[in-house]
């Protein structure tokens, strides 16, 4: 079996058109557009790279993007002080702080102090708990993305056994979440879990986001299993996932490819949140 690939750069130009749609109906009427205002504390390249990115894409959209790029030695008071003055700011929609940041700031608290009505991540704790008891709220932008992959594959999540391979706070816990939600039965492993290969060969949906360049092999995925590759690593200028594509897609029903699939969808999914705390604050 070769898999059917996942293309999440067509998916998620679909959603942004929707998107882009609806903002021009706001604009028309004569509201203005939706505003994102996006932090990136120091130069770590591959943030860069994803403000480049998640930039380029609002000015596609017609969404208003401020850049706030500040210097690595930024002290938490004064960062704290421009995350409330954005929070203040009634002609900014979203807020969003690039992860990671420089080790002396403190992330929790600067999550936290992000206003939950603008938190276009859904990093705060208040987005969190709503996640986790399935109330309206912002949910994380690659978790969603994650889902709507999924959801567009047509296979039904309903009772599938899904294996997510990652339990971190941006991916793996919400995207568990999210798909327990959706009604699937969902493990969750990480670098400690025992007998790992056995437990993803029982997944009709593995999600790998640990990290670990091509971790994945062929021998751990069971037949027909649809594969979500979450991983960006960068090895000898190339970019690969978390999963051995080339290997997995003769054994997998669906795989997404990387680049191309999941992260393209969460840029997608920034902008359907922006647009969804702008209506929130009308
Ligand atoms: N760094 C890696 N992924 C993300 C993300 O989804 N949001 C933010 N703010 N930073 C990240």
């Amino acid at each position: 079996m070769t898999a059917e690939i996942i293309d999440g750069r067509a998916i998620s130009k679909e959603i942004r058109e929707g998107v882009k749609e609806e903002i021009a109906g706001f604009v028309r009427s004569g509201l203005r557009p939706p505003a994102l205002a996006v932090i990136l504390v120091g130069s770590d390249p591959a943030s860069q790279v994803y403000v480049r990115n998640k930039k380029k894409a609002c000015h596609k959209l017609g969404i208003t993007s401020i850049e706030h790029l500040l210097d690595a030695a930024v002290s938490e008071k004064e960062l704290l002080a421009l995350i409330g003055k954005l929070n203040k700011d009634p002609n900014v929609d979203g807020i969003l702080v690039q992860l990671p940041l420089p080790g002396k700031l403190h992330e929790a608290s600067i999550l936290d102090h992000v206003d939950p009505r603008k938190d276009v991540d859904g990093f705060h704790p208040i987005n969190v708990g709503r996640l986790v008891a399935n109330t309206e709220g912002l949910r994380p932008c690659t978790p969603a993305g994650i889902v709507e992959l999924l959801k567009r594959t047509g296979e039904g999540l309903v009772g599938k056994k899904v294996i997510v391979l990652g339990r971190s706070n941006i991916v793996g816990k919400p995207t568990a979440t999210m798909l327990l939600h959706e009604s699937c039965t969902v493990t969750v492993c990480h670098s400690k879990t025992r007998g790992l290969k056995d437990i993803c060969l029982r997944g009709d949906i593995l999600v790998a986001a640990l990290g670990q360049p091509r971790f994945v092999t062929a021998d751990m995925v069971k037949e027909g299993a649809i594969v979500v590759d979450v991983g960006i690593n960068r090895r000898e200028e190339r970019i690969c996932g978390d999963v051995d594509f080339d290997n997995v897609k003769e054994v997998a029903g669906y795989i997404t490819p990387v680049p191309g699939g999941v992260g393209p969808m969460t840029i997608g999914m920034l902008m359907v949140n922006t647009l969804k705390a702008y209506k929130m604050a009308r």
